[in-house]
């Protein structure tokens, strides 16, 4: 990895990624991507940064090889929530996008990372320590595109020799790209809420148990992964990762330690609700913690310690 085309870099992971990965390998070795240009964003204004709709496959193509990349990190796609409002659009660029960029590797000889989610399981899969080779079954176009999406991956592996990785991310909770479009989002939104409000009003209802990781951990398991030992990797794509299973009120007495008031109540929305009662109480990360060393540093305490530390920081930087 020396030289690294990013897609959705503007997005929830990408945001934070890029800014990781430009400290590790050089600013000017990182070339972000994403569909729209915000000249104020960090991303843009630390290093090189494209104009890229993931489902123009010649443009993909070009900058990939304009910038004599040797690895792309496919990021941009639609979360749960959004792909199941507008299915048809998430086939389309989940799945697109996955190809075009999976061909760029292809044609390019890139090492190639996306990630696939909790979202790839489904009611028919074993809910709690589910494990990393079991029934995949999702009855959301999200699932659908993310199970696609991981035998796409192990099919260009296994025909053409790319060297393809992946994870199954849990809900990601950060405090740098605002929530957006994701059945976990209600563990983000709601560390903002309590510091705005001392309340919440949480979408998913409660003793809903999801798998979530904090953002540094995440960033964490994509370099280590993507530096991994290739011998050593069995399964290659799609690992379990996780670092918590959590319901929202583990998460409000987090946050009460820090904000005593604070208050939860529900307004269960069905769609959203839904999906979660489709995925894992929780995941067994075991193939990744033995085949590349996964490890996870936040649990709920730590990571919500630090979560209201540095978004009331951000907040009274947007007052002032
Ligand atoms: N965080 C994602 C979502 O909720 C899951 O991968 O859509």
């Amino acid at each position: 990895m020396k030289k690294i085309l990013v897609t959705g870099a503007l997005g929830q992971i990408g945001s934070e990624l890029i800014m990781k990965l430009r400290d590790i390998y050089g600013a000017d070795q990182v070339i972000a991507t994403d569909i729209r240009k915000n000249e104020e964003d960090p991303v843009v204004q630390s290093g090189p940064f494209e104009v890229l709709d993931v489902t123009d496959g010649n443009r993909m193509f070009e900058l990939a090889k304009k910038h004599g990349v040797d690895t792309i990190m496919h990021l941009a796609a639609l979360l749960s929530a959004t792909a199941e409002a507008k299915p048809l659009l998430a086939w389309n660029l989940n799945m697109g996008g996955l190809v075009n960029a999976l061909e760029a590797a292809r044609e390019l000889n890139c090492q190639f990372f996306t990630p696939s989610s909790i979202g790839a399981f489904g009611p028919t899969t074993p809910k709690d320590n589910t494990p990393q080779d079991t029934i995949q079954r999702p009855t959301t176009m999200y699932g659908v595109n993310k199970v696609s999406g991981e035998l796409l991956c192990d099919y260009y592996h296994q025909k053409f020799g790319v060297d393809t990785r992946g994870v199954r991310f849990p809900g990601l909770i950060s405090y740098v790209a605002p929530p957006g479009g994701g059945t976990t989002d209600y563990a983000v939104d709601i560390y903002y809420k309590a510091i705005q409000h001392g309340a919440y009003t949480s979408y998913i209802g409660k003793g809903t148990y999801m798998d979530m990781m904090y953002m540094p951990d995440a960033l964490n398991a994509i370099v280590s992964l993507m530096e991994a030992d290739a011998s050593k990797l069995i399964h290659r794509n799609a690992f379990n990762v996780t670092a918590m299973s959590i319901e929202p009120e583990d998460v409000a007495a987090a946050i009460r330690k820090h904000i005593p008031e604070f208050t939860l109540s529900y307004e269960v929305d069905p769609v959203r609700q839904a999906i979660a009662d489709s995925w894992p109480n929780s995941i067994d990360a075991t193939a990744a913690m033995q085949e590349w060393g996964f490890k996870a540093e936040y649990d709920l305490d730590k990571m919500t310690e630090d979560m209201l530390a540095k978004l009331r920081g951000k907040l009274l930087q947007q007052v002032g």
